[in-house]
C-alpha cells in the first residue's frame, strides 16, 4: 500500500485535530475537524475515533487543544490557574472510555510534562504539550511497524488468519497492531487469507477491517461472529491474531467482546491464538483481570441497527464492550519490543525493560 492509501484516522493540522469519522465508514470517508477539546472527548465517547492506541493519541491532541484554549481564548497566564483548568480537562478525557489503558497512559504522559516543567510559563508549556502529543502519535506509528516486524515470523506462507474487531491503521496512528502483523507478512510476499469477524454490535470487523484489507489488496472474507467455530472445525483457520485494550502484568487480555469466545474455540481446535499490542497496552499495575474496568455501552447499539429497531419494542439488552481472555488461552503476545511467551509475568517485564 502506498502512503496515500494509508488511512489517517487522526491528524494535527494548524492547531486542529482532524478525525476520520469511523461511524460512517465504509460508505463515506468523512473527516471532522475539532477546534475544542470537548469535541474530541465526544468523538472518543461516540466512537468516531476508536481503538486503544488511537484513543490515547486523540486524548493527547485534545489535551493540547485544551491547553491552548486556556491560554489563548480564556487569557489565563497564571500558572496555578492554568494547571487547575488543565486538571479538569485531564479528568474529562479520563472518563471518556474506561477500558483501553492507552488512554490513561497518554494522559499520564501529558500530566508528566506539566509536572516536570514548573519553571515554564503557560505559553511555553502549552507548546510543549503539542510537541508531546505529536511524539505520542509518531511513536505509535513506529511501534506498529515493530509489532509487524516481530509478528510476521509467526505467520507461515499460505496462512489463513482469523481476526476480530479492528486492530488496524484505523485503531492506531497508522499500520495497525494485529493488522500490522498481517500486513507485514503480506508485504514480505507471503500468501495470506484473512477471515474477518463481523464483530457485533458495532461492526468494526465488517465495516473497518474489511475496508482496510480491501485498500491494502489483502484477500479476505467477512464472516458473522458465530461462524468462527465452524471454520475452525473444518480446518480452514491456521491462526488467530487480535489486538488488545489492556493486558494485566500476568498476561490476561481485555479486548473487544467476543475475543474470549474465539480464544476458547481456538484452544479446543489447537489453533494458535496471538495477541498483538504495544508494550504501553500492558498495565503493570494490574495483576488481577477483575481489576480491569469493562465498559458497558448503550443497549440501543444492540437493539437497533442503523437507527432501525431489530428487537421487539421494550426489549432489554446488555452491551459489555470488552471481555478478558485468560493468559492460558494465549499462545504469544506480540509487542513492539519482541514476542512474549508464557509465563507472561516475566517475559512482559523483560520486554518493558529492553532498550531497542
Ligand atoms: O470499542 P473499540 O472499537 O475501541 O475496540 C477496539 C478493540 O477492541 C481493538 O481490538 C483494540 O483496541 C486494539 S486496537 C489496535
Amino acid at each position: 500500500m502506498n502512503n496515500d492509501m494509508e488511512p489517517k484516522p487522526i491528524q494535527w493540522k494548524n492547531g486542529e485535530v482532524i478525525i476520520l469519522d469511523q461511524r460512517r465508514l465504509p460508505s463515506e470517508e468523512v473527516y471532522i475537524s475539532t477546534k475544542r477539546y470537548q469535541e474530541v472527548v465526544m468523538a472518543i465517547k461516540d466512537m468516531a475515533i476508536r481503538g486503544a492506541p488511537a484513543i490515547g493519541i486523540a486524548a493527547a491532541f485534545g489535551i493540547a487543544i485544551g491547553a491552548k484554549t486556556i491560554v489563548e481564548d480564556m487569557g489565563i497566564k497564571d500558572k496555578d490557574h492554568f494547571r487547575m483548568e488543565l486538571e479538569m480537562i485531564f479528568r474529562e478525557f479520563a472518563s471518556s472510555r474506561p477500558t483501553a489503558v492507552n488512554l490513561f497512559w497518554a494522559i499520564d504522559r501529558m500530566k508528566d510534562i506539566v509536572q516536570k516543567n514548573t519553571h515554564m510559563d503557560v505559553e511555553e508549556l502549552s507548546e510543549l504539550l503539542v510537541e508531546e502529543a505529536m511524539k505520542i502519535y509518531e511513536e505509535d506509528m513506529l511501534s506498529c511497524k515493530r509489532i509487524g516486524h516481530f509478528g510476521k515470523e509467526l505467520i507461515g506462507d499460505g496462512f489463513r488468519i482469523l481476526t476480530h474487531c479492528n486492530a488496524g491503521g484505523l485503531a492506531t496512528a497508522g499500520y495497525g497492531t494485529a493488522l500490522g502483523v498481517i500486513r507485514a507478512a503480506f508485504e514480505e510476499g507471503k500468501k495470506i487469507f484473512v477471515f474477518v469477524d463481523e464483530t457485533r454490535p458495532f461492526l468494526q470487523g465488517s465495516r473497518l477491517t474489511a475496508w482496510e484489507l480491501k485498500r491494502a489488496s489483502i484477500p479476505f472474507c467477512v464472516i458473522t461472529d458465530n461462524m468462527a467455530g465452524y471454520f475452525m472445525k473444518k480446518g480452514e483457520i491456521d491462526c488467530i491474531i487480535v489486538g488488545a485494550d489492556r493486558i494485566t502484568s500476568y498476561g490476561d487480555v481485555a479486548n473487544k467482546i467476543g475475543t474470549y469466545t474465539i480464544a476458547v474455540l481456538a484452544k479446543a481446535h489447537r489453533i494458535p491464538f496471538y495477541v498483538a499490542a504495544p508494550i504501553s497496552t500492558v498495565d503493570f499495575s494490574k495483576k488481577n483481570p477483575e481489576e480491569i474496568p469493562i465498559e458497558e455501552r448503550d443497549p440501543s447499539e444492540v437493539t437497533h441497527f442503523m437507527g432501525i429497531q431489530i428487537t421487539p419494542y421494550g426489549s432489554r439488552a446488555r452491551n459489555p464492550a470488552f471481555d478478558v481472555t485468560p493468559r492460558w488461552l494465549i499462545s504469544a503476545i506480540i509487542t513492539d519490543k519482541g514476542i512474549a511467551k508464557r509465563p507472561y509475568i516475566s517475559s512482559l517485564k523483560r520486554l518493558r525493560e529492553k532498550n531497542l
